[in-house]
């Protein structure tokens, strides 16, 4: 076995090891004082375990995204990018409910050539931190357009921002940055990481700009489907 995938099992036994002590913890707790404890209490505990154990899921979940993106096939096929991005809207609404979710679509947008199901897991991924690292209230907007030939998607949100000393490590496994939203969510740091590595198996990019207490936009480009797009477009963009 290679050092990486070492540190890689290291790593992901750490980060089970720890929801899990804390499930075990409470379970026992409950069982073995269950008429001592307050029902205040117990709703509490209960409420911890089933917020370690949607911990868990994510975090499998996301393991399994790392383990599969290099072995399962893609299936590319004309997608309407502004279509897609309205699906995942409620969804993120629902888990999200006090932001306010703008979107700026460019109308007549070209088609991209993209795995429908891969987009949605990229811009959930980005509009999940746009909304984890902004405090409630706060807008997240979501912009299409058209840029020297290829499909642009902006995600920008109000929120804490980006150190420019942590720049180089957004985009790496497991690495989640200092500030005071990152302490008060839940997450593994492998969100950026799928996000990126996704992007530009499709043939794109991605990149971001950001500003401390200001807030972020992730911009991700990707080429339109048909080339003959291109030309029409050039003259839009
Ligand atoms: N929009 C953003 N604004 C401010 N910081 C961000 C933003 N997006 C990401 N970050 C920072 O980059 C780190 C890595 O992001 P990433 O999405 O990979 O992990 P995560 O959100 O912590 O966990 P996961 O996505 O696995 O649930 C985050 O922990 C956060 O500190
Ligand atoms: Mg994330």
């Amino acid at each position: 076995m290679s050092t990486i995938e070492e540190e890689f099992i290291a790593t992901v036994s750490h980060e089970l090891r720890t929801p899990l002590t804390s499930i075990r913890g409470f379970s026992q707790t409950l069982l073995n004082s269950w008429d001592k404890i307050k029902d205040d209490d117990k709703k509490k505990f209960i409420g911890i375990i089933e917020e370690q154990s949607n911990r868990l899921i994510h975090l499998v979940e996301n393991i399994l995204s790392v383990s599969k993106m290099n072995t399962e096939n893609q299936v590319l096929k004309r997608i309407d990018v502004n279509n897609s991005i309205k699906k995942i809207i409620p969804l993120i609404k629902e888990q999200y409910k006090e932001h306010n979710y703008e979107t700026h679509f460019f109308s007549n947008l070209p088609e991209a050539r993209l795995d429908d199901d891969k987009f949605q897991q990229i811009m959930t991924n980005l509009l999940d931190n746009a909304s984890k690292y902004s405090e409630a209230g706060k807008k997240v907007s979501i912009i299409t357009g058209i840029s020297n030939n290829m499909i642009v998607i902006k995600v920008r949100d109000e929120g804490v921002g980006i150190k420019k000393e942590d720049y180089d490590k957004i985009f790496k496994k497991f690495s989640r940055l200092e500030n005071h939203l990152t302490s008060k969510t839940q997450g593994n740091g492998l969100g950026l990481y799928i996000t990126k590595e996704l992007v530009e198996k499709m043939g794109g990019t991605i990149s971001f700009e950001s500003k401390e207490n200001e807030g972020t936009t992730f911009e991700i480009k990707f080429p339109f489907y048909n080339q003959e797009d291109a030309l029409k477009c050039s003259h839009m963009s």
